[in-house]
């Protein structure tokens, strides 16, 4: 019998080796690699293999059943799941430690048992009585929610068996949990990937909606495999800026539902509170009359969203000028400026360029184009631009403006909060009537010339 070679897996990202090394190959990451057994499935000594057994195949046709859900009482949460969690599917949160996860999770569970459905709550993290205190700070000590304070798997899973089925069942977290199936150390990558399908079986065996919370590693990825990502049905992110209330709940991965929609939350004394119109709130601050500021008019899955996008140009004491970026790509300003150098006659080489989404938000669209740019000239220029005016459109490299989707959605929402004019691509016009006043652009350099016919200072000035 040859004896089982030892495998090293990177703790990090999962790369599997032959023996040690210092440095991952996979992610570069030093340190990371550990010995771990792996549990090769093989038959037993002197037992045969198991012959496979024959299932029937069914053809695509046939009839459909809706996912069964449950609605969590929670509507921004039910936004990004998708209308509920779904009957035994399995849910993975993600997101900073402080940034609330236990809380929602624990709100979520409060809803559900207090709706009379059998809700769970697990931690391997914090004791009973710390979940407790939490619980009472939210003021919802009193909803039946069923507690533990666990980290075997096989103890939870054979606890949660007993009596009827709980709808929700929340691991807090996944990194906590081990199994005795596999041969490995508590926190390693052949535990979470181990003790993540015990439950995942436990889900679909037993049809309860289980949601894993799961760590973040310092650049944002959820620590252990990905592998895990792949095994559940969903990734949630939750996410914030430490300096700011409010906490963004979007969707990685969803089996069934959308993926674009967020949820916004805001990080109150008593817990998280719905943030039903997120565009009141980060309009709130505005810094209405200076220059450098432009509000886009953005779309996060089916709902707009208007955020104020602001810019700081300054000359530059450094050889090469300075470009940061908070909240947008940093690529898609490099190219903005690009298309103002090239089409428009901007000269910004000289110049530090800053840009910031106010609030903290992330924005991903390329419709913010013409708000980064309106917020771009506006700084350079020392005019300021209308308070009342949006502006969104993506700009391609040849400086034409592109039409984007949505247009009459974004319209209304910058109507309902009291704007009176936008500024958008030409062909965009003319989908539906708006209460806003809209001027169309074909061209970005239309927009640098209206913006800087009321500028005390001359575009391209070098000084
Ligand atoms: P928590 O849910 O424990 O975060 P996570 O599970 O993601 O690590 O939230 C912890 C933070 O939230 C902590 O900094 C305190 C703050 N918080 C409030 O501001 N209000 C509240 O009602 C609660 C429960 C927490
Ligand atoms: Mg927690």
């Amino acid at each position: 019998m040859s004896k089982r070679a030892p495998s090293f897996t990177c703790q990090n990202c999962g790369a599997v080796y032959g023996r040690w090394q210092g440095k991952c190959d996979g992610c570069g990451e030093w340190n990371t690699i550990a010995e771990e057994t792996a549990g090769l499935a093989r038959p037993l000594p002197g037992r045969a293999a198991r012959k496979g057994r024959v299932f029937a195949l069914e053809p695509l046709t046939g009839e459909t059943l809706e996912a069964p859900r449950l609605g969590s009482g929670i509507a921004e949460l039910d936004r990004v799941t998708g209308g509920g969690f779904v009957r035994g599917s399995v849910l993975l949160l993600g997101g900073d430690p402080g940034i609330g996860k236990s809380t929602l999770l624990v709100q979520a569970a409060a809803a559900l048992a207090r709706e009379g459905h059998r809700a769970v709550y697990v931690s391997g993290e914090e004791a009973v009585a710390q979940v407790r205190l939490r619980a009472e700070r939210l003021g919802l000590a009193s909803a039946p929610v069923q507690l533990a304070s666990e980290t075997s798997v096989e103890d939870i899973v054979a606890t949660l068996s007993q009596g009827p089925t709980p709808r929700l069942v929340v691991i807090d977290s996944i990194q906590t949990m081990w199994t005795d199936a596999v041969d490995a150390a508590p926190g390693t990558v052949t535990q979470v990937r181990g003790s993540a399908q015990a439950l995942i079986r436990f889900a679909k065996q037993s049809g309860a909606a289980v949601i894993l919370v799961g760590h973040v590693t310092k650049d944002g990825q959820i620590a252990g495999p990905r592998v895990v990502e792949h095994m559940v049905d969903a990734v949630l992110s939750f996410e914030g800026e430490g300096s700011h209330q409010f906490r963004i709940l979007r969707a990685l991965k969803n089996r069934f539902g959308p993926t674009d929609e967020i949820g916004v939350f805001e990080m109150t004394g008593s817990g998280l509170r719905e943030v039903a119109n997120p565009s009141e709130l980060f309009l709130s601050e505005r810094d209405l009359g200076s220059p450098g500021t432009a509000v886009f008019a953005g779309m996060e899955g089916s709902r707009p969203l208007l955020v104020e996008f602001q810019a700081l140009v300054a000359p530059s004491t450094l050889g090469t000028p300075r470009r940061a970026v908070v909240g947008w790509d940093s690529n898609r300003l490099s190219m903005v400026l690009a298309v103002l150098d090239a089409h428009c006659g901007v000269r910004l080489g000289g110049h530090d360029v800053y840009l910031n989404v106010a609030g903290g938000l992330r924005i991903a669209e390329p419709a913010a184009d013409l708000a980064a740019a309106a917020a771009l000239i506006s700084s350079l220029t020392g005019a300021p631009l209308a308070a009342d005016s949006v502006y969104f459109g993506e700009v391609s490299l040849s400086g034409a403006l592109r039409p984007v989707s949505h247009s009459p959605a974004r319209l209304k929402e910058a109507a309902k909060l009291g704007f009176m004019a936008a500024f958008l691509p030409e062909s965009a016009r003319g989908e539906g009537e708006s209460a806003v006043r809209t001027t169309s652009l074909t061209i970005l350099a239309q927009l640098v010339a209206d913006i800087a016919s009321r500028a005390p200072r001359k575009v391209g000035q070098d000084s």
